[in-house]
């Protein structure tokens, strides 16, 4: 299969790649750009832990196709600190609340996290519950988790990533 020039914006930073058209956008960032952040969990579509945001929705990267996101905004776990270097409101708020284990799930929580926020689906424990079903733990961390989402809603800065 011939391979392709793909040029993706990451986390603010133009990246290109010669890869084959048929790298999915998760392959893309952990074996071509070295971003690792981002998890391999089923690589098909049902456990969230590869939750990217593309111009600020979220995607599951292992279902998205590289050449697919080219000219949109991608963020991974990797861009979602400040300028400064300082860690974003939601990182924060899993720290606080103690809402994870082992860690695998959690990059794609704490960005489905922000987008939940985002889309105004973290009004009550419920709404939280429902609209970040999409992203499973496996250590059960879930009740930590929708603290941690809930506690965030309507901090300064928690909507904004890139
Ligand atoms: S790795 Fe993409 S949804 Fe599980
Ligand atoms: S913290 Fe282990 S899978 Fe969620």
């Amino acid at each position: 299969m011939p391979t392709r020039a793909t040029t993706l914006q990451v986390n603010g930073r133009d990246m290109t790649f010669e890869i084959d058209p048929r790298v999915t956008l998760l392959d893309a960032l952990r074996e071509h750009a070295g971003l690792t952040g981002t998890k391999k969990g089923c690589d098909q579509g049902q456990c969230g832990a590869c939750t990217l945001l593309v111009d600020g929705r979220r995607v599951l990267a292992c279902l998205t196709l590289a050449v697919q996101a080219e000219g949109s905004e991608v963020t991974s776990i990797e861009g979602l600190a400040g300028d400064d270097g300082g860690i974003h409101p939601m990182q924060a708020a899993f720290i606080e609340h103690d809402a994870f284990q082992c860690g695998y799930c959690t990059p794609g929580q704490i960005l489905s996290g922000v987008a939940c926020i985002r889309e105004g689906h973290a009004g009550t424990d419920d709404e939280i519950r429902e609209f970040m079903s999409g992203n499973i733990c496996r250590c059960g961390a879930y009740p930590n988790i929708v603290a941690a989402v809930r506690a965030c809603a309507g901090r300064p800065g928690t909507e904004a990533a890139r």
